[in-house]
């Protein structure tokens, strides 16, 4: 690469760079890392890589439509931003320019239950649709009202966190002591995350004391019984758990592995997409995480029955590098990339993705 140029991101992964450059070791550990030793992390990516596009050609795609639906929203295209903690290690407005950006492209953001700022306070900075992210506490009373407080500010969607009963070692959290600096908490639930102890992350000891390890399907129609928005189950990785949110009446599953993030070594979520689109027969709607860097990426998997994807790290360093204006390049690049994928695919709309794209066809 030539490095005169290394300032102008061209695409997602010089975004990281500069990212990278920019926060401290600590943070760019935290967002980046996966657990364990990381094989999912890499997998996630060269999954996508092993899959081959088979284009038709001499179909006029002079007019391209990439908007969509997603749970009855429309969206400018198929990629939204997936919940991601302490948006304000990135940036000092952290999730308000993520919720402004989201806006201006079009999109739904996801908020963390781990944000550094109140979820009130990410409403209240933008029109964008959003969904909101529940970790299960074991404090059952701070539970339903961060449900309860998301229906008042007027999110869209619940959507829990199902692979996360205790945090996945990441490692380089560990080495670190991962913890928020003094003037960030998890604003949710006004609470600091100091590291404290030697060999530690901060963040491990949180969910190990406050998140509930017992959560259960039970748990699943419990928030069903309390709230009238509809209810996403994201980290489903097992076809078998797929009929089940279905029979639990969740309104949507997000394939998702956390990022890679939580047990390591379970496959790139494109290859478990399949068995449970297959499982799931169109039911209810099936999104997709982790490793989505190209628009290549999200042909792929609209070809295997996502309606959508979404984005956590890229998030992350446009937001790191510019603030609002970086996470809406970042969504607009991918946009830009996914529109020329389809041009050159000789698809002009996103209903018209099938598995015929896909190389071998069958
Ligand atoms: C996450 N993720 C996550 N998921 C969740 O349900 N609640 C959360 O608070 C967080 N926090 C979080 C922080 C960071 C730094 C990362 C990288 C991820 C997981 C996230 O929603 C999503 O599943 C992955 O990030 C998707 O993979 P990519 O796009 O980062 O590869
Ligand atoms: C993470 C948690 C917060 O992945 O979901 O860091």
């Amino acid at each position: 690469m030539n490095s005169s140029h290394k300032h102008i991101p061209i695409n997602l992964f010089d975004f990281e760079a500069l990212a990278e450059a920019a926060l401290s070791k600590s943070a760019y550990d935290y967002y980046a890392s996966g657990s364990g030793d990381e094989i999912t992390l890499v997998s996630n990516r060269i999954a996508f890589d092993k899959i081959e596009l088979l284009p038709r050609v001499l179909v006029d795609v002079s007019q391209r439509n990439i908007q969509t639906t997603v749970l009855s929203t429309p969206v400018a295209a198929p990629i939204l931003i997936a919940p991601t903690a302490f948006q304000r290690l990135a940036h000092p407005d952290g999730e308000i320019s993520t919720a402004r950006a989201a806006e201006k492209a079009g999109t739904i953001m996801t908020v963390s239950t781990l944000s550094n700022t109140t979820l009130e306070d990410v409403s209240s900075a933008t029109q964008a649709t959003l969904w909101f992210q529940l970790y299960v506490h074991k404090d059952r009373e701070l539970t339903r009202s961060l449900i309860q407080r998301a229906e008042t500010a007027g999110y869209k969607a619940i959507c829990i966190t199902v692979d996360t009963p205790l945090l996945g070692r990441r490692e380089r959290d560990v080495r670190n002591r991962f913890g928020l600096p003094d003037h960030l908490e998890i604003a949710n639930v006004k609470t600091h995350l100091n590291a404290s102890e030697d060999n530690a992350s901060a963040l491990a000891i949180y969910a190990t004391e406050l998140l509930d390890q017992a959560i259960t399907w039970k748990d699943i129609e419990w928030v069903r019984s309390i709230t009238t928005l509809p209810v996403l189950l994201k980290g489903i990785h097992h076809p078998d758990d797929a009929v089940l949110a279905v029979k639990h009446g969740a309104n949507g599953i997000i394939v998702s592995n956390h990022g890679a993030r939580q047990l390591d070594t379970v496959p790139a979520t494109i290859d478990m997409l399949p068995g449970i689109t297959r499982a799931i027969d169109g039911q209810i709607e099936v999104l997709l995480d982790g490793g989505v860097r190209r628009g290549t990426d999200i042909l792929k998997a609209l070809a295997l029955g996502a309606s959508a994807i979404l984005i956590g790290r890229p998030i992350l360093w446009g937001l790191t590098v510019d603030g609002e204006q970086g996470v809406l390049r970042v969504l607009e690049m991918l946009r830009e990339e996914l529109d020329l994928a389809m041009a050159l695919s000789g698809i002009t709309s996103i209903d018209e993705v099938s598995k015929d794209l896909l190389f071998p066809t069958k």
